[in-house]
């Protein structure tokens, strides 16, 4: 048997076939049918262990953030290794509860937060809320009061990385709608500390995703560090320092730093340090262990374009519609063609802007042949939706030589579920 490293690690090819561990993807395929997002156990733990082994020798807690991939096998795996969870909403709760995970590990972020939601948290027993706004400080304090509790807090400031120097930096920090601007962090650190429900235990700053150089994080961890200091020298009693996720990962040709990189460069900036420091990694613990499989049905020249029409479409990944993000595809077998052509592989979705690949060299593919369209860990099963009234992909783990379906496909009935006809329509 020979064999070939795609570069992805756990995923590579055994006589000509893409395999995810030890499983053929196409045996995948033919159990579930297509398209389908397939995640391996193996890559997900390694992400997990090797952040983890970077931040060893300093005191921390690794908060997956749920929004990246929210599967409860996925979250499952993580809180098996101990992990936290990063939750921007109480349905996020919801599933880390479902999922087993330590509640006093979760971290609460998101800029509008209802007061059911902080309700729910609060009874949880999480461990923070990281606030946004005044507002949101009133609210959670007045919440808190009436459950007879105590919210432990930090206040989420937006470093103003300057984007200027910075352009990958896809938000724009100033305009942002998130976090306290930093010249106002000092005046709502002093509002903060006098609800009487509310305990103000650290301090957050999250400054964008998918970041794959250091220096906008050094940038940001130096004034996060200045205004930690000021905070000890007024009084506060700061636990969390949360820096957020962020770190970007390999899709094509970046070099995104290691987790030892990231991981010198955060102890490093913020040295010295004994408190714990929260991390919220989305993308660099799932991304790259995940892909979705799909399958081309026909091929299309209309003399200006060649299109590969797939299975899959926008609903099931978003990303290349929404920011013209570019996704690795392999061919699930592998051809010894070496001739290209270019095509763009479009799904079945009735908009233009409805496409995985755009002026993508590809070895020739025909009806029937598998894709896998990789680094769809993250961001991808998460942001999928109902449009076209397409039913939403199923999703595998494989562990191994075995694999299970951690979630079935959608049905016809999932998708009217909860509508109804009023009666003066008969
Ligand atoms: N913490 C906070 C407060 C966040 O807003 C985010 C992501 C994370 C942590 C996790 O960031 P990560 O480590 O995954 O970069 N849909 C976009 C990404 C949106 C990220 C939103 N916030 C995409 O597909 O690229």
């Amino acid at each position: 048997m020979t064999a070939l490293q795609t570069g992805w690690p756990y995923f590579s090819y055994r006589d000509s076939e893409l395999h995810i561990e030890d499983v053929p993807v196409a045996q995948v395929a033919e159990a579930t049918g297509t398209p389908v997002y397939v995640y391996s156990r193996a890559a997900l733990e390694e992400r997990f262990d090797s952040l983890a082994q970077a931040f060893a020798g300093v005191r921390h807690l690794v908060c997956y953030s749920v929004k990246a991939n929210s599967n409860l096998a996925v979250l499952r795996t993580f809180a098996r290794r101990g992990g936290g969870f990063d939750i921007v909403s109480a349905g996020e709760l919801y599933r880390v509860e479902r999922a087993g995970g330590d509640l006093t590990k979760v971290v609460y972020s998101g800029v509008g937060k209802s007061p059911e939601e902080v309700r729910a948290a609060l009874r949880a027993g999480i461990l923070l809320f990281n606030v946004e706004s005044l507002g949101e400080l009133e609210m959670l304090d007045q919440v808190a009061a009436r459950e007879g509790r105590v919210a432990s807090i930090a206040l989420r400031i937006n470093p103003d990385v300057d984007p200027q120097t910075h352009p990958y930096i896809a938000t724009g920090l100033k305009k942002s709608k998130f976090g306290v601007p930093m010249a106002q962090a000092v005046d709502a650190y002093d509002r903060a500390r006098h609800f009487r429900h509310l305990r103000v235990i650290g301090l957050d700053c999250h400054i964008g995703s998918q970041l794959v150089d250091l220096a906008p994080f050094c940038d940001a961890l130096q004034r996060i560090r200045d205004l930690w200091d000021r905070l000890i020298r007024d009084g506060y009693e700061l636990k969390l320092l949360d820096i957020g996720g962020g770190l970007g990962i390999r899709y094509r040709d970046e070099t995104p730093p290691s987790f030892t990189e990231y991981a010198a460069t955060v102890i490093r900036s913020l040295q010295p340090f004994s408190e714990t420091i929260v991390l919220e990694p989305g993308r660099s613990l799932v991304g790259n262990a995940g892909v979705l499989l799909t399958r081309v049905r026909y091929l299309k020249d209309t003399g200006e374009k060649t299109f590969v029409i797939v299975d899959a479409a926008m609903n099931d990944l978003l990303r290349p519609s929404l920011y013209g993000s570019y996704q690795e595809i392999l061919l699930v077998r592998a051809t010894n063609h070496h001739e290209k052509t270019t095509v763009d592989v479009v799904g079945p979705v009735c908009e233009s802007g409805d496409f995985i690949a755009r002026d993508r060299e590809l070895p020739r593919v025909r009806p029937g042949d598998l894709l896998a369209v990789m680094s769809a860990g993250a961001y991808g099963f998460a942001m999928a939706s109902n449009y076209n009234t397409r039913p939403r992909a199923a999703e595998v783990l494989v562990n191994g030589s075995a694999f299970a379906v951690v979630r079935t496909r959608e049905t016809y009935q999932d998708l009217v579920r909860g509508e109804t006809i009023p009666s003066w329509l008969d």
